[in-house]
């Protein structure tokens, strides 16, 4: 697992829990420190409920090895799952450097935005790469989208699908597209709601509750982009603005000025919503 942050370290401890042996691997040491540190307080949550015992959560735990030395980690490994930074080059460099290291191995991207195709461009192993988009917190969320790039095998994908399942997840197979599935209609949803609030058509509150309970949605658009943070949903949305130039995906006024004044939601304290500490 190439990169420690929030998504590496949830994905790490999901594939140990399934009985994977994970080395867990970042250029920054204390990112692992982190890691390590989430991952035990993950395992204390599952003993705590009673979902884990006290001897699976050791070998649960030590399942899992950090290292720096991403080369000397991903060799002989079966998958090698990167989630570094959201930079074309940063992941082309992760798997220039270690497709010969794993030379059989399954590559896959945890990328939420980027082409699939261009991270592959180039590599010797591209027919082995793949998209696997996992959902913040790891953990919790039920969803992987498996994304193929035009040169990626069918036993790829279905190497994909199956790992995504032993870790106990839905998968959905999504073509290599702006946004994939879920951040195109997701994302689409949340600026939707923000040109509304924009032109007064109804409260924060109240657009958030056509959905929750007209759609049956478990959190309205407004509040989701307050967790998830608007300086993401902003970038995300100048992407697939620029990937696609479709009008819907122009970033609203609301959404620049909040940013620029610091509210980025849930982390900053304001967003749409105000939130205690
Ligand atoms: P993060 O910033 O929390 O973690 C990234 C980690 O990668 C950092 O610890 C950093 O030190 C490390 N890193 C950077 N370059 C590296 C390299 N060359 N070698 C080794 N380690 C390196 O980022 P986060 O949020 O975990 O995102 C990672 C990827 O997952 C991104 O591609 C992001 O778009 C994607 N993603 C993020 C989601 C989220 O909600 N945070 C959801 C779905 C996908």
């Amino acid at each position: 697992m190439i990169g420690a942050g929030t998504m590496g370290h949830g994905i790490a401890y999901l594939a140990a829990r399934a009985g994977c042996e994970v080395t867990l691997v970042d250029h920054a040491p204390e990112a692992l420190g982190r890691a390590v540190e989430r991952i035990a307080a993950l395992l204390d949550g599952g003993v705590a409920r009673g979902k884990l015992t006290a001897a699976e959560r050791e070998a649960t735990a030590a399942r899992i090895a950090t290292s720096t030395a991403a080369e000397a980690a991903a060799t002989g490994a079966d998958i090698v799952l990167e989630a570094v930074v959201e930079e074309l080059g940063a992941k082309r460099r992760v798997f220039q450097a270690l497709e010969g290291a794993a030379p059989t191995a399954l590559l896959a991207t945890n990328t939420s935005s980027l082409s699939v195709a261009a991270i592959a461009a180039g590599l010797g192993g591209a027919d082995r790469l793949v998209g696997m988009h996992f959902f913040n917190p790891v953990p919790a969320m039920r969803l992987v989208e498996i994304v193929p790039h035009p040169g990626t095998t069918a036993a790829s994908v279905e190497r994909a699908v199956a790992f995504a399942r032993e870790l106990g997840k839905e998968t959905i197979v999504v073509k290599d597209s702006p946004g994939f599935a879920s951040s195109r209609l997701g994302v689409a949803l949340g600026l939707e709601a923000m040109r509304m609030l924009e032109e007064g058509v109804a409260t924060a509150p109240d657009i958030d509750r056509a959905m929750e309970l007209g759609y049956n949605h478990p959190m309205g658009p407004l509040k989701l982009s307050d967790l998830i943070g608007l300086d993401v949903r902003l970038a995300i949305a100048e992407a697939l603005y620029r990937a696609t130039e479709e009008p819907q995906f122009q970033p609203p006024r609301i959404l620049r000025d909040k940013v620029a004044r610091g509210e980025l939601g849930k982390k900053s304290g304001k967003g749409f919503y105000v939130w205690g500490s």
